[in-house]
């Protein structure tokens, strides 16, 4: 696997149920940003993110992952490590086996973390023989990061995922997000506030399926 690695969008529109719920002629994201995507809900953030995962099929255009000009292929699961909105965690099990489940399906590349590492880091520690279920939200919320952060992806992208969390813990979370990024690996994170923002090396302000704005930090 290479190093580098930058998702270039091109021409891209979703559809569903014949309307266009995003548009997006141009977008280039590359390693070691932080690119913060602000928008109400229902604005096509999380469209756009399950698009540059690779889970959502454009109706148009393309997104591709770009390593080198000689190597380019469609966006997937390979290199993305996803916190979805809704955490995507199994309640059955604990908080070391959520970890552990995702790390297993991975095969991307990256050195994979310690899993009692990364439940130290992210605030749960001792926590990890807790049954999902019987976690906060907030808590759930952060074993989604862990999870995500264990495998080392190149590229991860968090759908909300401080949106359960208070202050302490969003500023902690936050710090994660922005070390990954410094390391050299482009981390996308959505949110329908600008609590973000400060964290962002960019931002884009999502409307309507479009990206209507965008600041570049200082
Ligand atoms: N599977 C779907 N079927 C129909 N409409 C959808 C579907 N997914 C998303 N939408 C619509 O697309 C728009 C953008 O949704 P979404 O990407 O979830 O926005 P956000 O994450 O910013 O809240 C919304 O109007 C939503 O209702
Ligand atoms: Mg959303």
């Amino acid at each position: 696997m290479g190093e580098v690695m930058t998702v270039e969008v091109t021409d891209l529109v979703v559809r569903r149920d014949s309307m266009q719920i995003l548009s997006v002629p141009e977008l280039r994201l590359e390693a070691g940003e932080l690119v913060a995507m602000i928008g109400p809900s229902g604005s096509g953030k999380t469209t756009l993110l399950h698009t540059i995962c690779g889970l959502v099929r454009p109706d148009e255009g393309r997104v591709e992952l770009v390593e080198s000009d000689a190597h380019r292929r469609s966006a997937d699961l390979h290199d993305t490590a996803l916190v979805p909105q809704a955490f995507g965690l199994v309640a059955a099990l604990t908080v070391a086996e959520n970890v552990e489940l995702g790390r297993k399906l991975w095969r991307g590349g990256g050195d994979l973390h310690p899993v009692e590492e990364l439940l130290a880091v992210v605030g749960l520690d001792g926590l990890a023989h807790r049954l999902v279920r019987e976690l906060s939200g907030g808590q759930q919320q952060r074993v989604a990061i862990a999870r995500a952060l264990a495998v080392a992806p190149r590229i991860l992208v968090a759908d909300e995922p401080t949106s359960e969390l208070d202050a302490g813990n969003r500023e902690r979370v936050m710090e994660l997000l922005v070390a990954h990024a410094q390391a050299g690996n482009l981390v996308i994170v959505a949110a329908h506030d600008q609590t973000i923002t400060e964290y962002a090396t960019r931002s884009l302000t999502l409307a309507d399926g479009e990206i209507v704005g965008t600041e570049i930090a200082r």
